[in-house]
């Protein structure tokens, strides 16, 4: 019979091993899908990649607004009205759904904020 401590050890193990895996595969995703939709105007490292973006490196503002507020952000766009250019709404991929855009949200905060 197998010892029940070990199966708890296990079982502990496995669960763990769940969650590390689900968080690094949201964090996967979301630099997909980053580069896919929004890296054309802010570069891969979010420094900008045309003038008129700003650096999302240097200009942290965003970085404390919650992720339900940045999220609605995100959707609607940013339109300023003396930009030389304005953020579409979702980056311009009406496809982007709220998961996706969560994703993006979780791995800007973690590759552009070191
Ligand atoms: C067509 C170019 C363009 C694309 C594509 C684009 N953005 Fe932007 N984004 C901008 C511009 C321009 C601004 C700055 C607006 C301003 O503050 O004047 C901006 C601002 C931002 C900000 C700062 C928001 C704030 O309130 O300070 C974030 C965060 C951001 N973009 C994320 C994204 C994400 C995520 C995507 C992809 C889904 C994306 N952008 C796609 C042009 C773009």
């Amino acid at each position: 019979m197998m010892n029940v401590k070990v199966i708890k050890i296990t079982s502990l193990f496995l669960c763990f091993l769940f969650l590390y895996t689900t968080g690094v595969d949201a964090t996967y995703r979301g630099e997909k899908l980053y580069m896919q939709n929004c890296m054309v105007c802010h570069a891969d490292d979010g420094s900008g990649a045309m003038p008129g973006v700003l650096d999302l490196e240097e200009n942290r503002a965003w970085s404390s607004i919650d992720d339900i507020k940045l999220l609605t952000r995100l959707k609607q766009g940013i339109q300023k009205p003396d930009a030389s250019i304005s953020m579409p709404a979702k980056g311009g991929n009406p496809a982007l759904t709220d998961k996706d855009l969560k994703e993006i949200i979780i791995y800007m905060r973690q590759s552009f904020l070191k």
